[in-house]
């Protein structure tokens, strides 16, 4: 599908399938979201823009539904392209709630948070 045409059918969806996610796919999102793709004079740069390079905020993860991934809060590093556990735990309800109770957080495999 060329790019036009993917932006003219895209819409948002709230109704996901109870499917887990695959670890694969989450790592290919968070490198999408942030991922490093090139250094330049000393400045490891981005997959999405950033005034200045700063890029002055970090990613966190809520993972309800990933294959082989225990449901927690997790902090992206960039650096090393990983996720470190920061608490164990089911946060699908404090999500939502979070959200203004919206039920799509809730059902979500996981939730990004910036
Ligand atoms: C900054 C921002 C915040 C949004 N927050 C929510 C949200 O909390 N819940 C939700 O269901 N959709 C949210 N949306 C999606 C919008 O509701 C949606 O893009 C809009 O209704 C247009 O529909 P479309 O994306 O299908 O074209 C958000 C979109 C943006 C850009």
């Amino acid at each position: 599908m060329f790019l036009e045409e993917a932006i003219k059918k895209r819409r948002s969806i709230r109704t996901y399938t109870t499917k887990p996610l695959t670890l694969a796919a989450l790592s290919q999102l968070l490198f999408a979201a942030q991922g490093i793709t090139t250094e330049h004079n000393g400045y490891a740069l981005r997959s999405a823009p950033s005034a200045g390079a700063v890029y002055p905020f970090d990613i966190y993860v809520i993972v309800n539904n990933v294959e082989n991934v225990r449901q927690g809060i997790y902090r992206y590093h960039v650096d090393d392209h990983a996720l470190e556990l920061i608490k164990s735990g089911d946060f699908r309800a404090q999500s939502s709630d979070a959200c203004l109770g919206q039920e799509t957080v809730r059902r979500g495999a996981v939730t990004f948070l910036w």
